[in-house]
């Protein structure tokens, strides 16, 4: 037997009407936030994570899906979607585009070698929004609120937003260099990836999972402390815009976020649900402005950011909340008799073509067996159609809720079923 590989899962009937409803329920709030959706292939040239992510993050060098085509270019399955929107962006000149932020959304699989673990999967799905082109802090909070209002919307309660600003080019230089200086005397205690990272990108240091208990963390020089004036502004004018719209946050100085291309916002919303497991982080993103210029378009602002679908639906279940999904089947068709059954085909098709979700038996099973078929589809009403009805002109319909049964002619039976459906809709 060959078994789906680590770290990837397969959905079946039952569980994806749950990824079907979250997804529905995520691209219309969207569209009410008035993001338009994109999709980018599955997976890109090498060098665009590389540029885009960072050559420096766990992401780049630990996690990718790298491989050589046919042609011996180096592609890598996407591990997250901001860099391909980006590209997109860019290669498509939507910045040249009347209408300005370009607003996107996107729903699909990611891939990153990880441990697998619960809430940590090697495929796994991102919804995610992009605001490319404003550098109003009103368009930081209008992603923060969408982030929360998805999760809202589905009857989350136990969420927790926390922000942190990672200031502009100069801020994060001088906090780059007082990390330096903070840590170097504490070298040779600290894991073999954060002597490396204090080298080449000293903020990695404090996302260190091995090296978060080391008394040089707690201490480490806080980015807030290293904002500059403007910097300081931009993350007050975000928060003041959260209170406005009543959005409760903390700010976690220490949140620094796993990609290079951050700046300012910085944002993840965790679950605080009991019994959530291990890791509670469900989402996250932030403002990237330089990301659009280190992929070659022109100065453009962005900020977005990713939730994952394993995530939400573990979130859920922690606060025991079930989705209003609706697994009902409209009509069951019970033929009895070799004219009858050939009848049945063709109404079972009329049926069909005007909408009305209806299916039949295949197995030439009894009577009573397809009843029980019926009941176990929770088909709303079942049709019976035996070679004495047929002669008749009639079908005979019955509720499945109440017991009622009623004798209807044959070619009234479509308009008679879609009045029954629409009163029970009403
Ligand atoms: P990220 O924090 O790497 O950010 O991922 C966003 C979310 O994806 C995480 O909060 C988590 O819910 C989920 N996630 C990440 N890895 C896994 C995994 N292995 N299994 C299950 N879920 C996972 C980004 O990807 C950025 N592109 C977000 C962004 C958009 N920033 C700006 N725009």
């Amino acid at each position: 037997m060959i078994n789906a590989p680590r770290g990837t899962q397969d959905l079946l009937p039952g569980v994806t009407e749950q990824w079907q409803y979250v997804e529905e329920k995520f691209k219309e709030l969207c569209r009410t936030y008035n993001y338009h959706e994109v999709r980018t292939p599955i997976f890109e040239h090498t060098e665009l994570f590389q540029r885009g992510v960072g050559d420096t993050t766990d992401i780049v060098q630990k996690e990718m899906y790298t491989f050589k085509d046919r042609g011996e270019r180096s592609l890598t399955l996407r591990p997250e979607g901001t860099a391909s929107v980006v590209r997109a962006f860019v290669q498509h000149k939507l910045f040249g585009q009347a209408s300005q932020p370009t607003k996107l959304y996107y729903a699909g699989p990611m891939f990153r070698y990880e441990r697998p673990q619960q809430g940590r999967m090697r495929q796994f799905v991102q919804f995610g929004v992009e605001a490319l082109g404003s550098a109003d802090p009103a368009i930081d909070a209008e992603v923060i609120s969408l982030a929360m209002y998805v999760y809202q919307q589905l009857g989350l309660r136990s969420l927790k937003l926390v922000i942190n600003s990672l200031g502009d080019n100069q801020s994060r230089t001088d906090h780059r260099n007082a990390l330096i200086a903070h840590f170097a005397p504490h070298r040779e205690e600290l894991c073999q990836d954060c002597q490396l990272r204090l080298d080449q990108n000293p903020l990695r240091v404090l996302d260190c999972k091995k090296d978060k208990d080391h008394p040089a963390m707690a201490t480490a020089p806080s980015i807030l402390d290293y904002l500059n004036e403007e910097s300081h502004s931009y993350f007050e004018q975000v928060k003041t815009y959260l209170d406005q719209m009543g959005i409760a946050y903390v700010v976690d100085k220490n949140l620094v976020r796993g990609l290079d291309y951050y700046n300012h916002t910085a944002f993840e919303i965790m679950s605080d649900a009991e019994g959530f497991g291990a890791i509670t982080t469900l989402s996250g993103g932030g403002r990237y402005n330089g990301l659009v210029e280190d992929l070659g378009g022109p100065e453009t602002p962005g900020i977005g950011f990713a939730l994952s679908v394993e995530r939400l639906l573990m979130a859920l279940e922690a606060e025991n909340i079930n989705l209003p999904i609706d697994t009902s089947l409209d009509c069951y068709f019970i033929a009895m008799g070799e004219k009858a059954e050939q009848k049945a085909i063709e109404l079972v098709y009329q049926m069909r073509k005007a909408g009305i979700q209806v299916d039949k038996d295949y197995q030439a099973k009894k009577f009573k067996a397809q009843f029980k078929a019926a009941d176990r589809l929770k088909a709303k009403y079942v049709l019976v159609l035996g070679d004495n009805e047929l002669a008749e002109n009639i079908i005979n319909v019955k509720n499945m809720e109440n017991g009622e049964q009623e004798s209807v002619e044959i070619d009234q039976v479509i308009p008679y079923i879609e009045q029954l459906l629409q009163r029970g809709q009403g």
